[in-house]
């Protein structure tokens, strides 16, 4: 990604006076064959989120007890939610979406990957129904919220996050944020576009219209207590974090030396994409938990 047009478009955003109408994603659940296959590729080894999963997998450590259980809402083809389960082998992980296409690749990719750590759920974020109270020591997500219809079921999401929690367990929920200039989100989506397939462009610009609003993440952190801290990519939310940490140095350390593992074995690019998301995050203010050095 060339960092001095990013930086141009995003500066342009930030300075654009008008908020852009939120355009809800046009399959709330991703159910279709093609689409699924789609999105899952682009998560998988190679391809595009991989850098992105693993620099949100980093920051969520700091979310995460050793020996605790962690609820993934919408966890989709589970590409990130793998991730953090071999980062952290000693936690339960339960992954829940409402799509059964995308449970199926779910449990194609963590027996891929010999990844015994993970339970997956059918169910819905918005209610969590089947979920006792305080039965979670952390929820966690990525690239999902935006997937619900309005705010409302946003905030009914996180209280419902909230009710599973257990006082004072780890959050991470990770998404897009709301960007203003239709030119902005053009350049984010096309800006890879030969590196990725038709249908994860398209799936990519519907994502971005859809994402809600600093504000409107905002509004619905207040459901998940106190402490939770919102981070944003500097200038212009591209991306949002909200997360409220917990404190298990020795599990983190754990989980920062197979991370750092992770990164060495990717290609250049992808090192490269890694560390100009987490050069923007550290600019707002949100460091990597560790150096990484190419
Ligand atoms: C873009 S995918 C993200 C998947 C995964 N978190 C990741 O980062 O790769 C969004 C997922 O949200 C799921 N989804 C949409 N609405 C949902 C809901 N109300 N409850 C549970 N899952 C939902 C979709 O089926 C899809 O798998």
């Amino acid at each position: 990604m060339s960092a001095p047009r990013m930086v141009m478009h995003m500066l342009l955003d930030r300075l654009t006076p008008h908020d852009r109408l939120r355009q809800p994603e046009p399959d709330l659940v991703m159910d279709a064959p093609a689409q699924v296959q789609a999105f899952a590729s682009s998560g998988a080894n190679d391809g595009p989120l991989t850098p992105i999963y693993l620099y949100l997998a980093m920051q969520a450590s700091s979310a995460i007890r050793r020996g605790g259980r962690v609820l993934d809402l919408a966890c989709g083809p589970c590409n990130q939610l793998s991730m953090l389960a071999r980062l952290h082998p000693e936690t339960e992980f339960v992954g829940l979406d409402l799509s059964d296409t995308m449970l199926d690749l779910a449990r194609q990719t963590l027996d891929r990957q010999g990844v015994q750590n993970v339970r997956l759920v059918q169910g819905d974020m918005r209610t969590l129904d089947g979920f006792d109270d305080a039965s979670f020591d952390g929820v966690f997500s990525t690239l999902s919220l935006h997937h619900l219809p309005t705010v409302d079921a946003l905030c009914q999401a996180t209280r419902s996050a909230n009710r599973v929690l257990r006082a004072d367990g780890g959050v991470f929920l990770a998404d897009f944020g709301r960007l203003r200039r239709q030119a902005t989100l053009d350049f984010l989506v096309n800006d890879r576009a030969s590196e990725q397939s038709p249908l994860f462009t398209q799936d990519y610009m519907n994502s971005l219209k859809a994402a809600f609003s600093l504000g409107e993440l905002e509004q619905a952190a207040t459901s998940l207590g106190r402490d939770v801290l919102t981070h944003v990519t500097a200038l212009a939310p591209f991306m949002v974090i909200l997360r409220r940490r917990i404190s298990d140095e020795p599990s983190r350390t754990r989980a920062m030396d197979a991370a750092r593992q992770a990164f060495q074995a990717m290609s250049d690019s992808h090192q490269r994409d890694l560390l100009a998301l987490a050069n923007w995050f550290q600019a707002a203010g949100l460091p990597l938990p560790m150096s990484l050095r190419r």
